[in-house]
C-alpha cells in the first residue's frame, strides 16, 4: 500500500497553474534552485525540491521519498515539523522503480496493470497519470524516488518529455540531498564527540563542576545580546564549554593545586590553549574548527597582553572574545581550589576596569545589560553545596 503525505485531503487540480507564463516559471525555477543550493536542513530541502518538481512538471502532486536503509523503508515529510510518513521499500510503484533501477511512466492509470487502484479507492483521489523516478548519490547508490501524479495540463497525461525533465530534477535533487545528509551526519557526530570530551574533562578536574554548563549558557546569552545570528549563537554554545579541553595535558598536581601557581607551573598551564587547538585543528567542519579557535584564543586579551600569541582586538575571533568574558565571569564568581568566590559587586568592578583592556568593550556593555539573566543562570546551575 502506498500513502502519499497529502492523502486524506482530496486535492483538486489548480487550473491557475496551467496558465503560468514561461518567464514567470523560469524565474521561479531559478529562485528555487538558489534556495536548494543553500538549504542545509533535510526536511526543508525535501519540501523545496518537491515544490520545484511540481512547478517544473505542472503536476498536481509530487512526493520526494528518501530511502532509510536501516529499516528498509522510504520516508517523506509533508511539511516541516510534521512527522515523517513511512512505507516499506518494496511497496507499490516506488518499490518497483527501486528494484528495476529505472523510472516508471504510467500515462493512463486506468488501463495500466502496474498501478494499484486500491489507495485511490480509499482516498477518493483519482490518479490519471503517474511518474516515479529513482535518484542516486554520486556513487550511483539509490537515495530515493520522486513520485509525481496528474499533469495539470495536456489532458492530465505525462509523456516521455516530462519523464526526461523529471530525470534532470532528480539528478540535481540527489546531489543537494546527499550533501545535506552528509552535513547533518557529520555535525551530529561532532556534537556527540564534543559532549563526550567535556565529560572526560569534567571528571578529572575538581574545579569545573557546573562551570562548563554555565559558560555555555553565558556565552549564548552574550551572543544574542550583541545580535549574533541564532545559528551562530547555538554553535558557540556547543563549543564554548570546550575552551579548556587542553587542560588534559596538565598534571593533577598543578591543575588541583590549592595555592598560587609558581611561574614555572603557570608557564605550563598556559600551554592548555595550544594543546586544545591541536586537539581540534585537523578536524573539518564548523563545529570542530570553532572549537579549535575558542580553545586557542580564549586567553587572548583585547589589548594584546594575553596568551598564547598576544593577538589583539578583532584579530581575536568573536567566539573567543565572548568565551573569555563568560569564563572569567564564572571563574571570579565561583569558588576555585585556589580562590574564594567573589561578590558580584567586585566582579562587576573588575569588568569595568578591564573594559577595553582584557575585554572587548562592547562585550562588557553586553554583560552589564544582561546581568540579571546571567545571575539567574548562575542561580539555577549552582555548584552543589560543600563541593570542595
Ligand atoms: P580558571 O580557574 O578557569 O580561570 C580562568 C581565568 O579567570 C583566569 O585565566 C583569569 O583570567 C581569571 N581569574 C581566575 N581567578 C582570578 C582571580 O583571582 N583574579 C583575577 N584577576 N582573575 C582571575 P588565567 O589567569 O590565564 O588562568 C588560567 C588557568 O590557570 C585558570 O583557569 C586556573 O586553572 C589556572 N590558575 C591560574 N591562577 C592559578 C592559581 O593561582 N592557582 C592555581 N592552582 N591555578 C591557577
Ligand atoms: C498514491 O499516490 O498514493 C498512489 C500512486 C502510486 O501507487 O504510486
Ligand atoms: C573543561 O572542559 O572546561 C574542563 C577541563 C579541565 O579542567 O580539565
Ligand atoms: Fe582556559
Amino acid at each position: 500500500m502506498l500513502m502519499s503525505p497529502s492523502e486524506g485531503t482530496v486535492k483538486r487540480p489548480e487550473p491557475s497553474n496551467t496558465g503560468v507564463k514561461p518567464e514567470e516559471q523560469l524565474r521561479k525555477l531559478l529562485e528555487s534552485v538558489g534556495h536548494i543550493a543553500e538549504e542545509r536542513s533535510v526536511p526543508r530541502l525535501i519540501e523545496l525540491i518537491r515544490d520545484m518538481a511540481k512547478a517544473v512538471l505542472i503536476a498536481d502532486r509530487c512526493s520526494v521519498w528518501v530511502l532509510d536503509w536501516e529499516y528498509d523503508e522510504f520516508y517523506t515529510v509533508a511539511s516541516e515539523g510534521v512527522d515523517k510518513v513511512r512505507i516499506p521499500s518494496q511497496s507499490g510503484l516506488l518499490g518497483l522503480a527501486l528494484a528495476q533501477g529505472k523510472p516508471i511512466l504510467i500515462a493512463d492509470a486506468a488501463t495500466d496493470a502496474r498501478f494499484d487502484p486500491a489507495s485511490d479507492k480509499r482516498t477518493g483521489y483519482r490518479t490519471r497519470s503517474v511518474m516515479v523516478m529513482p535518484f542516486q548519490d554520486k556513487d550511483g547508490e539509490p537515495l530515493g524516488c520522486f513520485q509525481v501524479t496528474n499533469k495539470l495540463s495536456a489532458g492530465g497525461v505525462f509523456n516521455e518529455a516530462d519523464l526526461e525533465l523529471l530525470g534532470l530534477v532528480a539528478s540535481y535533487a540527489g546531489k543537494a540531498l546527499e550533501a545535506a545528509m552528509l552535513d547533518y551526519e557529520a555535525e551530529h557526530t561532532q556534537r556527540e564527540l564534543i559532549l563526550k570530551l567535556g565529560e572526560v574533562c569534567e571528571s578529572r578536574s575538581k574545579d569545573t563542576g557546573q562551570h562548563v554548563r554555565r559558560v555555555a549558557e553565558y556565552s549564548y546569552v552574550l551572543a544574542k545580546q550583541i545580535g549574533m545570528p541564532l545559528a551562530d549563537a547555538e554553535l558557540l554554545k556547543t563549543v564554548s564549554p570546550m575552551h579548556d579541553v587542553g587542560k588534559v595535558s596538565i598534571p593533577d598536581s598543578i591543575l588541583n593545586k590549592p595555592g598560587k601557581l609558581s611561574d614555572e607551573d603557570f608557564a605550563l598551564m598556559k600551554l592548555h590553549t595550544d594543546v586544545g587547538h591541536d586537539i581540534f585543528k585537523n578536524s573539518k567542519g564548523r563545529v570542530m574548527s570553532s572549537a579549535a579557535v575558542v580553545a586557542w584564543q580564549h586567553h587572548e586579551k583585547w589589548n594584546g597582553q594575553g596568551y598564547p600569541r598576544g593577538i589583539a582586538g578583532e584579530q581575536i575571533h568573536i567566539f573567543a572574545r565572548i568565551t573569555a568574558v563568560a569564563d572569567v565571569f564564572d571563574a571570579l564568581a565561583s569558588e576555585r581550589v585556589y580562590k574564594r568566590a567573589w561578590d558580584i559587586d567586585k566582579v562587576v568592578k573588575l569588568f569595568e576596569e578591564e573594559r577595553g583592556k582584557h575585554f572587548d568593550p562592547k562585550l562588557v556593555d553586553a554583560l552589564m545589560a544582561c546581568l540579571p539573566e546571567i545571575l539567574e543562570i548562575r542561580e539555577q546551575l549552582n555548584d552543589p553545596p560543600g563541593f570542595f
